[in-house]
C-alpha cells in the first residue's frame, strides 16, 4: 500500500503553461521531491456543465456529498479530489474575481452542502477540514492589489473550505504579462516551500 501523501493540483486557468499552470507545476514538483504522489487536473480538459440551480444535490441529509442531476465529469473529478491529502487550487483574477471556469467548478461543488428548502442557509455536510490547501492566483495588477482588492482570494478560500481543505499558504503573482511567462526567483522559492509543506 502506498502511504505517501497525495497532492492534487487543480488548474482553473484557460492557459496551459501560463502563470497559474507553471506555479502549480512548481509546487507539485517540490511536493513530489519530498515523496508525495502528485496529479494535476486541468478544468478546461474536463467537460463540466453549468450548475442548473436546481439544488437537488443539497436536499438529502448525510455527510457524503449529494448526487448531482447532471451527467458529466464532475463526479469523477470530485472522487479524485476526495482521494487527496492536499490540494493546490489555482485560478487567475479576471474582472475582479476568479475566472469563469473556476467559478463554474466552484458552483458545482455545492453538493458538499446540505440546504433543505425550508432552511434559510446551507450547512457544510462535513465541517471537519482533513486536507491542506495552497491557493494560487495571478493578476495584471500588483500582487497586493490583486490579493486584497479583488474577490479572488475569498473565492479560492471558499473553494478550499467546500472541498474540506484548510489553506496553509497563498502564492500570488502580480504584474503578470501574458506574453512572457517567467516565474521570479522569489515566486519559485515560495512555490517550493509551499510544495514541501504539502508533502510534510
Ligand atoms: C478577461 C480578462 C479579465 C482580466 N481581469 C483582470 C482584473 O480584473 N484584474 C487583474 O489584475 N488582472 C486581470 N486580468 C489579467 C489576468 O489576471 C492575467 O492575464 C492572468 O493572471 C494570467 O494568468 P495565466 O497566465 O494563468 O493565464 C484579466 C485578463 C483577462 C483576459
Amino acid at each position: 500500500m502506498n502511504t505517501s501523501p497525495k497532492v492534487i493540483g487543480i488548474v482553473g486557468s484557460y492557459r496551459k503553461n501560463g502563470y497559474i499552470d507553471t506555479a502549480v507545476t512548481e509546487i507539485l514538483a517540490a511536493a513530489a521531491h519530498r515523496g508525495a504522489q502528485t496529479q494535476k487536473i486541468y478544468l478546461q480538459d474536463r467537460p463540466i456543465e453549468f450548475c442548473t440551480n436546481c439544488r437537488a444535490c443539497m436536499q438529502e441529509p448525510g455527510t457524503h456529498r449529494g448526487k448531482c442531476v447532471l451527467e458529466d465529469e464532475m463526479d469523477s473529478i470530485l472522487k479524485e479530489i476526495e482521494s487527496a491529502d492536499s490540494l493546490v487550487l489555482g485560478a487567475p483574477v479576471n474582472c475582479g474575481n476568479i475566472n469563469a471556469l473556476t467559478r463554474r467548478f466552484l458552483e458545482r461543488c455545492v453538493c458538499y452542502g446540505y440546504w433543505p428548502w425550508e432552511a434559510p442557509a446551507p450547512k457544510p455536510r462535513n465541517p471537519v477540514k482533513h486536507k491542506k490547501a495552497v491557493l494560487v492566483s495571478s493578476s495584471a495588477a500588483p500582487a497586493w492589489m490583486g490579493r486584497w482588492m479583488t474577490g479572488a482570494l475569498g473565492a479560492l478560500k471558499n473553494l478550499a473550505n467546500i472541498l474540506g481543505a484548510k489553506p496553509v499558504g497563498v502564492l500570488w503573482m502580480g504584474l503578470v504579462k501574458p506574453q512572457e511567462v517567467e516565474l521570479s526567483d522569489r515566486t519559485r522559492k515560495k512555490a517550493r516551500q509551499l510544495g514541501q509543506k504539502l508533502a510534510a
